[in-house]
């Protein structure tokens, strides 16, 4: 069995890929495998000129409950650098299509990690968040100290990764963590709305600015804004910021070529 799911569910928007994390049995736990076949994947939809905006997902129960525990427990830091456990990780963020997590369920550990690799996430009031590897003795190793410091603060990422307490849905809204809560039953079809917008958009300058707001991690504000700065001519030379300003000044809807 396939450890990813990729489907073009939304037959009234071909540009909208679905890929679902696919272990139910264990919650969706990140092992390597799984994780090379999600970058795999990725790249496929990332050099796909039809896809716009991928939504990555897991079940009801569960995004993802962290790695695969079992695959780990005996590893040295040896075999773990030898079968390049985070290189799938670091790869990630090599994708340039804007990536959505639709959570709901458990997102622990490498789980919560993964979603925070997304663009955001738009979650179900049943989702729980969380960096739990403290109860079993270990640290996040896939950027969760940095990234929901980065989301939620010091004082907040401190108490979750140092108790390992979840969070709800509501409260990771409300630190931060995530864009939406919508009700579990319906976030797919949520989540789709908010893909179909984006979709909708000249694609260059979504890449763009998924490239901008990242950089705001990397790079000191005045850096920043002129890296933004330039995005924002480097539009003027495409087709679509063309298209999107005459279609404003003749009242009609854009149709971007994604050019
Ligand atoms: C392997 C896992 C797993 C995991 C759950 N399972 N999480 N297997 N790795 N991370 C398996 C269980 O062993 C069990 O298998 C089945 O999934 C169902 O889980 P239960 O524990 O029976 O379910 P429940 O009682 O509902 O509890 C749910 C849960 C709990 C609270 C999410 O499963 C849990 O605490 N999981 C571990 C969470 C965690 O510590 N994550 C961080 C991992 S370290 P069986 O065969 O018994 O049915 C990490 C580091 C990342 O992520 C570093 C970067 C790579």
């Amino acid at each position: 069995m396939s450890n990813i799911l990729c489907e073009f569910p939304y037959n009234d928007h071909k540009h909208i890929a679905l890929v679902k994390l696919n272990r139910p049995k264990v919650l969706n736990a990140l092992s390597t495998d799984l994780m090379r076949e999600l970058v795999d994947k990725l790249f496929e939809l990332d050099d796909n000129p039809e896809v716009r905006v991928i939504i990555l997902t897991g079940n009801d129960r569960a995004f993802a409950a962290g790695a695969d525990i079992a695959q780990m427990v005996e590893a040295t830091p040896i075999d773990q650098i030898n079968n390049n456990r985070f290189r799938s990780w670091q790869q990630l963020a090599q994708i340039t299509k804007p990536i959505i997590a639709a959570v709901n369920g458990y997102a622990l550990g490498g789980g919560c990690e993964l979603a925070m690799h997304c663009d955001f996430i738009i979650a179900g009031d049943s989702a729980k968040f969380g960096q739990p590897e403290i109860k079993i003795g270990t640290t996040p190793g896939a950027g969760g100290t940095q990234r929901l410091t980065r989301a939620i603060g010091k004082s907040k990422a401190m108490m979750l990764a140092m108790t390992g307490e979840m969070i709800e849905a509501k409260q990771a809204l409300d630190w931060g963590l995530v864009a939406k809560v919508v009700p579990s039953t319906t976030l797919m079809q949520e989540t789709y709305e908010t893909a179909k917008n984006i979709a909708n958009k000249a694609p260059v300058a979504i890449k763009l600015i998924k490239e901008s707001v990242n950089k705001a991690f990397e790079m000191s504000l005045s850096d920043g804004v002129d890296f933004e700065r330039r995005n924002f001519y480097l539009t003027f030379s495409s087709s679509d910021q063309k298209e999107g300003m005459r279609a404003f000044l003749e009242k009609r809807d854009p149709e971007y070529k994604g050019n």
